[in-house]
């Protein structure tokens, strides 16, 4: 009987003990760690499954008999763009610990717009005691484009709060209670938006699609006057440039972003200084190791009693 096959471990997180955690996971296979300078010039070929991060452009060149492999993120962008990637089954992290806490950012930055706590911290530092316009919940619209894993379950939670939410996907989805747009809705879409949250995958089609032009398209007017912007997908589908030009023309009220085209957000960033503007470093749902094992672990365990893998990225479509 063959011996089971190695892992190839390529993940670039900063995170302690990696290979221990994922070993306990395989006890009976060997983990190549590509963090291990012993392993940067190892033979990789006979080895069926890598894990990875923003692989090393060379991976698949020097592993040419991968058979499965797995994202350490829900998003696969960091795959997508490396040249000669194999026709095998990519699986991306679809985890509820990682949907959750998205949600949590999701919510939590509705309702930092929602409640005005920007300008409230800045009365705060002024000691200043007065009160803004604060509507409900329901006189907002947010319109979420992507209708995956994540944005369903934040649609979900922002419903309960009793936001009123529609949203927009690549292909039409039939959600109950939830008004839906596909690509040819987008203008009706974005011209009922109060808050537009962003959840999609960065492919050629979502590079650069937040920029001027479509923020100039949400609903000038509604119950906050302005609208806002919300991105927790990739940071290469929005225009920096534009998103600071619409935070300070008054296109935009206020945004709150966590991923950018160039990560970590360089220094000089003029967006660092809009007052109007939440950043967070690409922390709004990190990847929680023991998880990502624990499908890992699922996976394999289908992939070799024969069984159809799960959460599969569809190739074609680019996520
Ligand atoms: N900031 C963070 O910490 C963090 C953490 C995890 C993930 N993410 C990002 O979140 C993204 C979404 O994750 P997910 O698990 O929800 O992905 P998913 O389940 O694959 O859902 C993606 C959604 O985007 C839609 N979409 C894709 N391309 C489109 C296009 N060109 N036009 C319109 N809609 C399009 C899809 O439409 P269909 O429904 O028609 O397929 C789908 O509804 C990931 O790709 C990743 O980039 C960020």
């Amino acid at each position: 009987m063959r011996a089971k096959s190695a892992i190839i471990l390529d993940l670039k997180f900063a995170r302690d003990n990696l290979k221990q955690t994922i070993q306990t996971f395989f006890p009976d296979r060997e983990i190549i760690d590509l963090a291990e300078p012993d392993n940067a010039a190892r033979d990789l070929s006979g080895i069926d499954y890598a894990v990875v991060w923003k692989p090393d452009a060379d991976l698949f060149r020097r592993a040419p008999d991968l058979k499965v492999l797995f994202s350490g993120g829900a998003g696969v962008d960091h795959i997508m763009s490396v040249e000669g990637i194999p026709d095998i089954p990519i699986v991306r992290f679809v985890d509820r610990n990682l949907t959750t806490r998205m949600s949590e950012w999701i919510v939590l930055q509705c309702l930092i717009h929602l409640r005005r706590v920007l300008p409230y911290l800045e009365q705060q530092k002024k000691r200043v005691w007065s009160e803004f316009l604060q509507p409900e919940a329901s006189e907002i619209t947010v319109g979420l484009m992507g209708l995956g894993v994540l944005g369903l379950d934040a649609a979900a939670k922002l419903r309960a709060l009793g936001f009123t939410v529609i949203g927009w996907s690549r292909t039409k989805k039939e959600i109950e209670g939830m008004e839906t747009f596909d690509a040819t809705g987008m203008n009706d879409f974005l011209s009922r938006t109060d808050f537009l949250v962003g959840l999609l995958p960065l492919t050629p089609e979502t590079t650069g699609l937040y920029n001027h032009d479509l923020f100039g398209r949400l609903r000038q007017g509604g119950a906050l006057g302005k609208p806002v912007f919300i991105n927790a997908g990739r940071g290469k589908s929005q225009n920096e440039a534009d998103l600071h030009i619409a935070l300070t023309d008054g296109t935009l009220g206020g945004a709150s972003v966590d991923v950018f085209a160039v990560e970590p957000l360089p220094e000089a960033s003029p967006l660092w200084g809009l007052d109007n503007l939440v950043i967070t470093p690409h922390a709004a749902a990190p990847s929680e190791p023991v998880a990502l094992f624990q499908l890992m672990q699922e996976q394999i365990g289908r992939f070799e009693r024969g069984e159809t893998l799960q959460f599969t990225v569809n190739t074609a479509a680019g996520y």
